[in-house]
């Protein structure tokens, strides 16, 4: 049976519920605090104010006769301590209640108990529109709690960037989401829910910058100013509502609270910023072998090659298709000897209905599936047929999950490819198609306090991602493990990388690329990337080309193709496209040392390394006018990848920075501190990249893959600008974690 895909049955944006059906907190009845907690009683009902620190505050909200909830998140990183506010003031008036730290004003409506956060020179963060809410399931409003929402208030002219891979242009204002997770293949400019669920906005308002993170992985409905233009709208089902509001005094210093809260990458091993040639599927040894061949003959620089679901006997995870595949570990030596990691795809399913499959029966006798409402197993259909799913929001699970990966490492394997963790569940009637997961009432464990599907939905692709990671790491302390995975929620950063799932070979897909790539990394999820030349469907050459170009400057840069498609390696439109792929390859590999100290940047101190032009600039009117879709990658180098079949000349907008820009291809100097449209030549070998004026940036030779040789001369590129500039270069082994020790 050859599986092209799957049907995408996407709805129509969630209707939003009526407001009428909500109630809010009303008039605050009493106020008590301590050294960083503020509580609001409002009659029986209570808005708890937690102050992690002077510029984030968490907010919880316990409607009459429910508590705070659960105390418990995927979304927040365990490593990190938050000390609390510097100083916290509590002063009440007739009308309001005004809390005070060392960075933030929160004033509260005595009548109703809405808010307003302010900045130390008085400009609005945040307002509540009608606050928070709860819904009761019956009608005389004593039943239980059965949605909660949140309404803020949208000015004219702000921005809100975020909410993860979403298809849409960068500022997300307008529209209206669904956050549940969704194997969306074959997704579309505007095709909604997708693969990740992420509930963080970054706002961009006169010039200030603050951030939203609702902390709910339930289905969760955001409008953002599409109901009612100066509104925003969350729903979710449940009956706790736990948020947060993220200040700073830039929109990278909010970046890096919110990545302090959720977590930054962990350090990848330094190969990871090579190119990776990846096909559904290099079917069996010979084709693996003829790609590597074919990559160190004409020269093509590549770090990575990847096995897809055909490398399994019949799909089964962890299994070899001995036919195809007769000595793995013989194979993967000889790529490793040229300089290819191996990275193998693993999917959740677990294949059922093969008695004499050791790891489905050892999932039975480890009680590791999801269990149906009635204790058995849940069975649903994947690539292997009928298939049972590990339960990884089960400790006990994850902790058996990881170490199955033994066999693998001991083949040499590399790297790990967590798909399908939506999780993506086939449906059997396509007339009747709805869905493609599972029932929302299966049972999972949620880290001891048993619930249904609906409420771990979002993070199941996340736990599998992190049962992976730390198995990887417990296997081989001493390495960096290298995953990937296509499901996301808040946080799964902290457990390895991502790609954008299944986009297709157009120009609109160039296009979205950027443009989900950037929300992302606005989305605390910094190593990113698009596969590259597009997987549904097949690229012309100079689409290709293009694309290629583009990937180099991403952080995952990987080639993929799906199933039945003609080949899509660098090398088969012909010598001018295979050169300006091979160019572009080369130029990230000598780019290197500029990309592994972004990496280590976002490790270390929460920065994207990717970086749409508003962040460092968010008061800059032609950006917010004109929306271009360039990009700096870290603080020095600004892309405007050519995006356009054709194009042949583009105006770039250089935004104003003392000293101004130099074009990276030419040297030439554009003054123009306030900001300059620049003509730019685009032949199909110039991809634009410019430099802003003091900036060092490092070059190394080109290399054909990253442990090549040791690198041992570095050209620093200097961009003067007048007086003195600094800048940082990172280096240290590419593997291992000696760099924890200043090595
Ligand atoms: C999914 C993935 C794709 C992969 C395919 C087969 O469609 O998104 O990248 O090649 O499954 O495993």
């Amino acid at each position: 049976m050859e599986l092209l895909g799957r049907p995408a049955t996407f709805s129509d944006p969630p209707a939003l519920k009526d407001p009428q059906g909500f109630t809010t907190l009303g008039a605050i009845t009493a106020v008590e605090h301590d050294k960083a907690t503020v509580t609001l009683h409002c009659g029986e009902a209570r808005l708890r104010l937690l102050l992690l620190t002077d510029d984030v505050v968490r907010l919880r909200v316990a409607p009459p006769g429910a508590s705070f909830g659960r105390d418990f998140s995927y979304a927040l990183d365990p490593g990190t301590t938050w000390h609390g506010p510097s100083a916290l003031t509590v002063e009440e008036n007739d009308a309001i209640v005004r809390i005070q730290t060392g960075a933030l004003t929160i004033q509260t409506e005595k009548t109703t108990c809405r808010l307003q956060i302010l900045d130390a020179t008085g400009r609005i963060l945040f307002a509540d529109e009608a606050g928070p809410a709860w819904e009761n399931a019956g009608s005389n409003g004593t039943d239980t709690v059965s949605h909660v929402a949140l309404s803020a208030r949208l000015r004219p002219g702000e921005r809100l960037f975020g909410l993860g891979d979403k298809t849409v242009t960068l500022d997300r204002r307008g529209h209206r989401f669904a956050l549940w997770n969704t194997d969306a293949f074959e997704y579309q400019r505007g095709t909604d829910p997708l693969y990740k669920s992420i509930p963080f906005l970054l706002s961009l308002h006169d010039g200030a910058a603050c951030g939203l993170f609702v902390d709910t992985t339930q289905r969760m409905t955001v409008d953002l100013g599409a109901e009612a233009n100066d509104r925003l709208r969350v729903e979710a089902p449940g009956s706790a509502l736990d948020y947060y509001v993220l200040a700073g005094a830039t929109p990278l210093a909010v970046l890096q609270q919110f990545a302090r809260l959720t977590g930054r990458t962990p350090m990848l091993p330094k190969w990871a910023l090579g190119y990776h040639q990846c096909r559904y599927s290099y079917r069996n040894e010979g084709e693996i072998r003829e790609v590597a061949r074919e990559l160190r003959a004409r020269r093509i620089p590549c770090d990575a090659l990847y096995f897809d679901i055909h490398y399994m006997d019949g799909f089964r995870v962890f299994t070899w298709d001995r036919d195809a595949f007769p000595d793995p570990a013989g194979l993967i030596a000889d790529l490793k000897q040229d300089g290819f990691q191996s990275i193998v795809i693993i999917d959740p399913g677990v294949k059922a209905d093969d008695p004499a499959y050791g790891i489905a029966r050892a999932g039975h006798a480890h009680d590791a599936y999801i269990k149906q409402p009635d204790g058995s197993p849940y069975t649903g259909k994947v690539w292997p047929g009928a298939c049972h799913f590990p339960d990884f929001t089960n400790p006990a699970v994850r902790d058996w999950w990881g170490p199955l990966h033994a066999e693998l490492l001991k083949q040499g394997v590399a790297g790990v490819w967590n798909d399908m963790n939506e999780p993506a569940v086939f449906i059997e009637d396509l007339e009747e198609a709805t869905a493609i997961t599972m029932p929302e009432d299966l049972r999972h464990d949620y880290d001891g306090h048993p619930t249904d599907h609906a409420e771990v939905h979002n993070a199941y692709g996340m736990q599998m991602l992190r049962a992976t990671y730390e198995g990887l790491l417990r296997l081989a302390p001493e390495r960096r493990p290298f995953t990937i995975t296509r499901a996301a929620y808040a946080g799964t950063q902290r457990y390895g990388t991502t790609w954008t799932g299944d986009n297709t070979s157009s120009w609109d897909h160039l296009k979205l690329a950027v443009e989900q790539c950037l929300s992302l990394s606005v989305s605390g999820t910094p190593f990113v990337g698009a596969d590259v030349g597009g997987f549904v469907g097949t690229p012309d050459g100079e689409l290709l080309a293009r694309w290629t170009q583009l990937g180099a400057l991403m952080p995952l840069f990987r080639n993929h193709t799906t199933l039945g498609t003609p080949p899509q390696e660098p090398w088969v439109f012909g010598e001018e496209v295979e050169r300006i792929c091979r160019e572009a390859i080369e130029l990230r590999y000598r780019l290197l040392p500029y990309f592994y100290t972004l990496l280590w940047e976002a490790a270390t101190d929460g920065l994207p390394m990717l970086r749409p032009l508003a962040l460092p600039h968010p008061a800059d009117e032609t950006i917010r006018r004109e929306a271009p879709l360039g990009f700096y990658l870290g603080s020095s180098l600004l892309a405007y990848p050519v995006l356009d079949a054709g194009q042949i000349q583009m105006n770039a907008y250089l935004p104003p920075v003392p000293g101004g820009w130099y074009d990276v291809h030419t040297g030439r100097h554009h003054p123009g501190d306030g900001g300059t449209v620049v003509p730019v030549e685009t032949p199909l070998d110039r991809l634009p990249l410019f430099v802003k004026a003091g900036s060092i940036v490092p070059f190394q030779p080109v290399l054909q893959h990253v442990e090549e040789n040791p690198v041992e001369e570095l050209t620093l590129h200097v961009y003067p600008t007048p007086g003195a500039f600094t800048a940082r270069l990172y280096d240290d082994a590419g593997v291992g974690w000696a760099f924890k020790n200043g090595d």
